[in-house]
């Protein structure tokens, strides 16, 4: 726990009195995992049933999703998370991560898109990303796609699992939420979840799976689905995340042994325009 904290003073997210450091642009993730890239299958993912999706990377770009294009230098530092995510998954032969915060706006939903984009440009990388954020769910937003059916819906018996999934890419599957969800953190340890794993396991056969919690601090969501993945990122937010927000979603993720690792979103570009590459 210890080398989180200095990790993020040392990035400037957190000083010594607990006060948010200057807001910024980037991000990166603390602690480092060993860095190794692994070999992906060969095989996309082919689901015929699948609603076929193409985005305008102009639009990804203005909702900072750079990693489609990679026009924007700041794709690079997904690159780097996304090695380093493969690399502790594979050792540890893990397939899902669930992407939370401590509060909202700290950018889940940008990096869990640009790392899946950044993913999903492997060859036969087959990744699949789940929007789980019933109560303000911000995928399909972000990406202005209007969702047939809802993850939602599926978990309340309203609808079949295929039609809440889009393909944006040869690689990459999108689970699709709308509107607000009362209710939700019932919903997400419901049985129908187990038929959503199901599903995605049987049929989207991904090699990796990406879940977009919500906040930790905004419900018990997130703290409750968090046993049924493998692992976790948590997204912090300089200017916005405070030490005493960090321990504790740290401590409550820790006692799960889920953390894998802290992404520091926001921080200030100290460094020359270089050093991303
Ligand atoms: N590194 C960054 N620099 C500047 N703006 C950012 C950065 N990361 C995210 N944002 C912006 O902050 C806002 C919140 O980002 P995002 O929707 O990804 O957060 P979130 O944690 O998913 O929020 P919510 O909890 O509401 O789902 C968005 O407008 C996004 O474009
Ligand atoms: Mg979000």
């Amino acid at each position: 726990m210890e080398h989180i904290k200095s990790a993020l003073k040392k990035a400037g997210v957190l000083d010594e009195t607990n006060a948010p450091a200057a807001p910024v642009s980037n991000a990166e993730i603390k602690p480092p995992i060993k860095k190794v890239e692994i070999a992906a299958k060969s095989s996309d993912l082919e689901v015929p049933e699948l609603r076929k999706i193409e985005i305008d990377p102009k639009h990804l770009e203005r909702r900072r999703i750079v990693s489609k294009s990679m026009d924007d230098p700041n794709y690079i530092a997904f690159n780097l998370l996304r090695t380093r995510i493969r690399q502790a998954m594979s050792d540890n032969n893990w397939k899902s991560l669930a992407i939370t915060s401590p509060t909202p706006g700290c950018g889940k939903t940008m990096v869990t898109l640009n790392l899946a984009f950044s993913l999903s440009r492997n060859p036969g990388l087959r990744t699949v990303v789940v929007d789980l954020d019933l109560r303000r769910p911000s995928v399909a937003p972000t990406l202005n796609i209007e969702p047939d059916r809802s993850i939602a819906q599926f978990l309340l018996g309203k609808a079949e699992a295929k039609d809440c999934f889009v393909q944006v890419d040869p690689n990459l599957v999108l689970g699709l939420n709308s509107g607000h969800t009362p209710a939700s953190s019932e919903l997400l340890q419901a049985p129908k979840m187990l038929e959503l794993f199901e599903f995605i396991e049987t049929t989207l056969s991904p090699e990796i799976i990406l879940f977009d919690l919500p906040p930790m601090r905004s419900s018990d969501d997130a703290l409750g689905f968090l046993p049924r993945i493998d692992t976790s990122l948590l997204v912090v937010a300089s200017g916005t995340s405070t030490t005493a927000e960090v321990d504790e979603c740290e401590l409550h993720i820790s006692e799960l042994d889920k953390l894998l690792g802290i992404v520091l979103n926001k921080c200030e570009d100290t460094q020359s325009e270089d050093y991303y590459y």
